[in-house]
């Protein structure tokens, strides 16, 4: 199959992750079957869609007629058989749980052709579990995206041992065609390769406030207003290729790096959370929220409207929108 003989799609669980892809394939052209174990469950992934699309018409990514349009190709349904019946890619984004994984998996080959594609959400269970009971476990892959889905472009796509390489070539393609940054893990890593990058810096983050040199609140604006504001432009080998000015990133390495071995000396690497960690951060992270100045938001739902409104102009300087 090629990317362009996906013509419907069914997203199987409507949470968080599975309304936003619902969203996000219904807004690029396709017809979507929504499918979950309830019409509670499923009144709410309507009501989720509904918001986020009206975001994206005040923010001028949609005009109120595409947005309409969009609605329409959304089908709300708790019949699995049905909803996977005539599509030819599933994206699965049920419960993180290898059992209800694989039994979504089964039902789904009794109804479908061999050839629909099989994509998982999942953020951390291994594609080789969830399909070791599938007849055609070649059609299976992991393709992890990032909250909230329908603005984040990132799709880590995961291989099982089976894997055919034409679909991961048939997804890697669709991805990108709607407008996804698809990436290839070339071999298995729990936690995939943006969340290891993102844990590896929060380490150290946690660390530091243990260790008393900052707040919450501090670690958090070093973040933000230093090296974070260049992630948002470039990764961190090209940030680096600009460190080194003419040099570029291997004059960088040779300049700084015997320097920066001796951080890497001192740094944290424990392999478990700190003893009342949870706690700390919630304290510190709650004080930083009543800190903020109003108008940035001081609940999380503000603050997520804040992240929304950035994202969006950002992903505009990206062209992703
Ligand atoms: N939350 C995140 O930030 C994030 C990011 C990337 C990937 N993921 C992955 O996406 C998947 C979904 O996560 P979520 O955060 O949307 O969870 P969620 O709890 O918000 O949604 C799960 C949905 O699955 C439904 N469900 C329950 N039993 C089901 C069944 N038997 N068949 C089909 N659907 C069923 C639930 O009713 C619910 O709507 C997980 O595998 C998770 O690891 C989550």
């Amino acid at each position: 199959m090629k990317a362009n003989d996906i013509k419907k799609i069914a997203c199987i669980g409507s949470g968080l992750i599975g309304n936003s892809w619902a969203l996000n394939f219904a807004i690029k052209g396709y017809e979507v079957n929504v499918y979950d174990i309830n019409m509670q469950q499923l009144d709410s992934a309507k009501a989720l869609i509904s918001s986020n699309m009206d975001f994206l018409v005040s923010k001028d990514v949609l005009t109120k007629e595409q947005a309409l349009e969009a609605h329409k190709t959304i089908n709300y349904m708790t019949n699995l058989a049905e909803a996977v019946g005539d599509v030819q890619f599933i994206q699965e984004s049920g419960p993180e749980n290898y059992a209800i994984k694989q039994e979504i998996l089964a039902t789904i080959e009794e109804k479908t052709s061999k050839d629909t594609i099989f994509a998982s959400s999942t953020s951390g269970l291994l594609i080789n579990e969830i399909a070791k009971n599938a007849k055609h476990s070649e059609r299976c892959l992991g393709a992890h995206p990032y909250n909230p889905v329908h603005l984040i472009p990132l799709v880590e796509l995961a291989k099982g041992s089976n894997t055919s390489d034409e679909v991961l070539k048939c997804s890697f393609d669709f991805y990108q065609s709607i407008g996804k940054e698809p990436i290839i893990l070339q071999k298995e890593a729990l936690g995939f390769i943006a969340n290891r990058l993102q844990v590896a810096l929060y380490r150290e983050a946690v660390d530091l406030v243990i260790r008393g040199v900052c707040s919450v609140e501090d670690v958090d604006k070093a973040a933000l207003f230093g090296p974070g504001l260049r992630f948002g432009i470039l990764g961190p080998n090209m940030i680096f290729q600009l460190g080194g000015g003419a040099h570029g990133i291997k004059g960088l390495l040779n300049h700084v790096g015997p320097s920066a071995e001796l951080w890497l000396a001192d740094m944290a690497d424990w392999k478990k959370w700190p003893a009342g960690w949870q706690e700390k951060s919630q304290d510190g992270v709650n004080q930083a929220m009543v800190n903020r100045p109003h108008e940035l938001g001081n609940t999380t739902e503000e603050i997520a409207r804040y992240r929304n409104d950035m994202l969006v102009d950002l992903l505009k300087l990206h062209k992703k929108l």
